[in-house]
């Protein structure tokens, strides 16, 4: 495999790349890059083949869209870029506007028909374009109505403005729920899903998989390496590595757990085997899942993702596989233990009876 192995997203027409680059680093911030360093990713990326450049209107507070912007009319590559943003969190400049409470203006965030709108345009604006390619409802706003946020979406696809949409950050029924409405209404729905998904983070498999299947959606997992946690460079014994985990960070104390660290050591045990580094195995499980149309890559130099690009070479065994699944594998929960073989063996005589999307 290799980027150039294009494939649908979801149920439309828009071919996309294995690996998708994540954008989330370009700019200034503790895990950022300059914009020369992330110009050379972005170059990196696109020498190798790769079509889907993925942003937010909230990365590193606008810059990650303007700088995105100039690489693609620098290279006059936006006809083959999949040019992907989002929208959701607040916009509102005010330093209280994310998570204080009262400075910010409430019009600034969520999935209303009135910030979308306001958002788009500040992202065309900043990207220099009058259209994208795939528009991402960063999180669910848990307040709009599905409809209301159908009826916006379709009638932007509609308008020209944007191609396609997905959803990021979201229950499974919500995206169920708009996929069936836009059905049943003739109005573009979604196709595709954007969730954390990873051989540490597999929740996403009980409930959105299934939904991603039934409703047509593609699966993009982010953080695919954990934040670098399944890079390996951090070790039980010394977790000050060096990178986005380290020191004093909102993401490391989650991921440093002992079901992680046991995960981690079925992880070396394979890269070891396969004579390549622990990422390229994680990447390599992550893109082989069901439903995965294409995984977003981040990274801070250009080593690291023609290291993480070199995953699609890679080739794992049944064997491999089943010891990765199970050092990883999910507490069922309810709605999986309801797919549990001896449950369908109960149902259908004792015949292990599968569905047409399983
Ligand atoms: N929808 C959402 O809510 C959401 C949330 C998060 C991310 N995303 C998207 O997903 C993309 C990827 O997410 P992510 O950045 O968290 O992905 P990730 O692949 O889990 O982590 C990437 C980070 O790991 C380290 N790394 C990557 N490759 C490495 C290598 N080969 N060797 C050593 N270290 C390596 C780098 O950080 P250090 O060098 O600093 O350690 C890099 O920035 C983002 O850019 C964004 O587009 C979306």
């Amino acid at each position: 495999m290799s980027l150039t192995h294009y494939r649908a997203l979801g149920r439309s027409g828009l071919v996309v790349s294995p690996l998708s680059l994540g954008t989330m680093t370009f700019g200034p911030g503790d895990w950022g890059v300059d914009e020369a360093g992330s110009r050379a990713i972005f170059d990196a990326y696109r020498d190798a083949g790769g079509n889907v450049v993925d942003t937010a209107d909230i990365y590193t507070g606008g810059i990650s869209e303007e700088f995105v912007g100039r690489f693609i009319k620098d290279t006059g590559s936006r006809d083959e870029i999949v040019l992907a943003t989002k929208f959701g969190f607040n916009g509102s400049r005010s330093p209280l506007a994310s998570n204080q409470g009262g400075a910010g203006n409430p019009h600034a965030g969520g999935a209303g028909s009135k910030n979308i709108h306001r958002a788009l345009d500040a992202s065309l604006r900043r990207l220099g374009t009058d259209y994208i390619d795939l528009y991402w409802m960063h999180i669910w706003d848990g307040v709009t109505p599905v409809e209301e946020i159908v009826q916006t979406l379709g009638d932007l696809v509609r308008a020209g403005k944007i191609r396609h949409y997905g959803f990021s950050d979201m229950p499974a029924w919500f995206a169920m729920k708009a996929a069936t409405i836009a059905t049943e209404r003739r109005v573009p729905g979604p196709i595709a899903m954007q969730v954390e998904y990873s051989l540490v983070a597999r929740d996403v498999e009980a409930e959105h998989g299934p939904a991603a299947r039934e409703g047509g959606m593609g699966i993009m997992p982010w953080s695919p390496l954990a934040g670098g946690f399944l890079t390996g460079k951090y070790r039980r014994d010394d977790t000050s590595g060096t990178g986005r985990l380290s020191g004093a960070n909102p993401f490391g104390d989650s991921k440093f757990s002992d079901r992680n660290w046991a995960i981690l050591a079925v992880l070396n045990a394979v890269a070891a085997e396969q004579d390549r580094p622990p990422a390229q195995v994680a990447l390599a499980w992550v893109m082989a899942q069901r439903g995965v149309a294409s995984t977003l890559v981040g990274a801070r130099t250009v080593a690291q993702l023609r290291d993480n690009i070199a995953a699609t070479e890679v080739a794992l065994t049944p064997d491999q596989i089943r010891r990765l699944d199970q050092v990883s594998a999910p507490e069922g929960g309810f709605s999986a233990n309801l797919t549990a073989l001896p449950i369908r063996r109960m149902i259908y005589g004792g015949h292990a009876v599968t569905g047409w999307t399983e």
